[in-house]
């Protein structure tokens, strides 16, 4: 497993739930959740398929720990954020808190992305791919 196999395999469930909740917001005439729907799609599709991009391109950095460690802690921000700003928008404010902390984990989690795109050995160890195909 690489972290960028990691990242398809959560984006790809978290736009079924996605398309699932717009579906069911669409269907009922009930957008009342449709903040959640809208993060859990851009959170979790959309960032987390272009973490994956990223990774796969970077062959060292796909099978570094700390590549795991941001996509997992995307992944936990994603869900908290979805199920907590879902319940604020229910009429669940209690579920604030949750949303605060939420916030933190994604916050934490780019920031991590961020030194894994700035720290030099990513650049110098492992530019993006090459692929040679042999003549025929
Ligand atoms: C079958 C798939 C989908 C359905 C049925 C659906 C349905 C909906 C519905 C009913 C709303 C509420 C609109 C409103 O109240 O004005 C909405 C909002 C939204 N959706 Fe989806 N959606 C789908 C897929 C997606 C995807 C794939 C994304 C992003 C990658 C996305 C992003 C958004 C965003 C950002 C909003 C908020 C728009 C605004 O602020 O006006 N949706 N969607």
């Amino acid at each position: 497993m690489t972290a960028s196999s990691l990242s398809f395999r959560f984006a790809v469930t978290f736009i079924i739930v996605g398309i699932a909740m717009g579906i069911g917001m669409a269907a009922t005439q009930d957008h009342s959740i449709m903040p959640a729907h809208a993060h859990l799609n851009l959170l979790g599709w959309v960032s987390l398929f272009l973490f994956g991009l990223y990774y796969e391109r970077r062959p060292a950095l796909d099978t570094s720990r700390l590549a795991f460690i941001q996509v997992g802690l995307w992944s936990v921000g994603t869900i908290v954020m979805t199920i907590a700003v879902a319940a604020i928008h229910l009429g669940y404010t209690a579920a604030d808190p949750a949303a605060a902390v939420a916030s933190l984990i994604v916050l934490a989690a780019t920031l991590l992305f961020a030194y894994l795109v700035f720290r030099p050995t990513t650049s110098a160890a492992s530019g993006p791919t090459v692929r040679m195909n042999p003549a025929e």
